[in-house]
């Protein structure tokens, strides 16, 4: 691959190097700062049109422990404010010969056209409502380590799905690696075209969450819920919120996750996000870091290639 733009494009061949390579990257980072030097020589540009914090952390520090020169762009103070269209700041970077650029959009659909206008790697870090795909990577990642496998397991995938790229991108790599998803949530939070994700579909979370392995919570996307329906959130919490009541009857081993930025009291009870025994919270963001090492990791080896063959300028 030339690109990291989604899932979509991921076989699941493609998954599992990519979280195996991951893997080894996990032990390494826990014993040293820096163990390779895997991005020397090469120039990695974060551009964030949207707010981060664990995504840009991440992808900064998985560049800098690789040996790449790491520049994150201040999109508040860039020429974007005078203006300027992406695509033109795009090319303008373009001109200064990044390597890999990172990009995180509010727009579904941006990265993958900046990527056909750049002559370097393009890592989609979400675009609006489409993929999130190095955050699905991360929680498969998580998934494969506390359950010792990512196959034939029972999923819930609860709350803001109609709004959310990481549901998407969860989505399409847990169905590709041949797990039971179940998405639970009001209908006005639900995709309306479902059936294509060939997924259960729930309303009620005692009823979805029955015998699930693992609990995936949902932020509440307000910001993306422009003039439509928004639910009080006291009345979410008590239908949507996961406490104690609706986890216990999902199977006793079963991990909560959550992408963050979390809202607690929202879609997730703090003592059930901050419970060790059962939350794997801080451990998707430790992944986050490893997998991002590894998309990049792989990136730039096809990237050298195709420059030594003249395919990529
Ligand atoms: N999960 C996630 O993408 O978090 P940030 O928005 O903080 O990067």
């Amino acid at each position: 691959h030339t690109h990291l733009l989604g899932i979509e494009q991921l076989n699941p061949f493609d998954i599992t190097a990519l979280l195996d390579l991951a893997e080894s990257y996990v032990e390494l980072n826990r014993k040293s700062v820096k163990h390779s030097e895997a991005l020397r020589g090469l120039t990695q540009i974060n551009m964030f049109f949207e707010n981060s914090t664990r995504t840009q952390a991440s992808f900064e520090l998985a560049g800098k422990r690789l040996g790449a020169d790491v520049m994150n762009m201040s999109m508040q103070a860039s020429s974007i404010k005078k203006g300027e269209t992406l695509i033109d700041t795009a090319m303008t970077l373009n001109a200064m010969h990044p390597d890999l650029l990172v990009v995180r959009h509010p727009h579904s659909g941006a990265v993958d056209l900046l990527a056909q206008k750049v002559n370097c790697a393009v890592l989609n870090a979400g675009d609006g409502k489409h993929e999130h795909p190095t955050q699905a990577l991360l929680d498969a990642l998580t998934i494969r380590r506390a359950k010792g496998r990512l196959q034939r397991l029972n999923i819930a995938i609860c709350g803001d799905i109609a709004h959310s790229r990481v549901a998407r991108s969860n989505i399409l790599l847990l169905g590709k690696m041949e797990n039971r998803i179940r998405l639970i949530g009001p209908p006005t939070l639900l995709p309306s075209a479902f059936a294509e994700f060939g997924v259960e579909v729930y309303q009620d979370m005692k009823e979805g969450l029955q015998d699930v392995d693992v609990v995936m919570m949902l932020r509440l996307q307000k910001e993306r819920m422009d003039g439509g329906f928004i639910p009080s959130e006291r009345e979410y919490y008590h239908r949507y919120g996961l406490d104690a009541e609706k986890l216990a009857v999902a199977k006793p081993d079963a991990i909560v996750m959550h992408p963050g930025p979390m809202n607690r009291g929202v879609e997730i009870d703090g003592e059930i996000a901050d419970d060790i025994n059962r939350s794997v919270i801080q451990e998707q963001v430790e992944m986050g870091v490893a997998v991002r090492m590894a998309a990049m990791d792989l990136l730039a080896r096809n990237l050298r290639a195709k420059r030594e063959t003249g395919v990529m300028a």
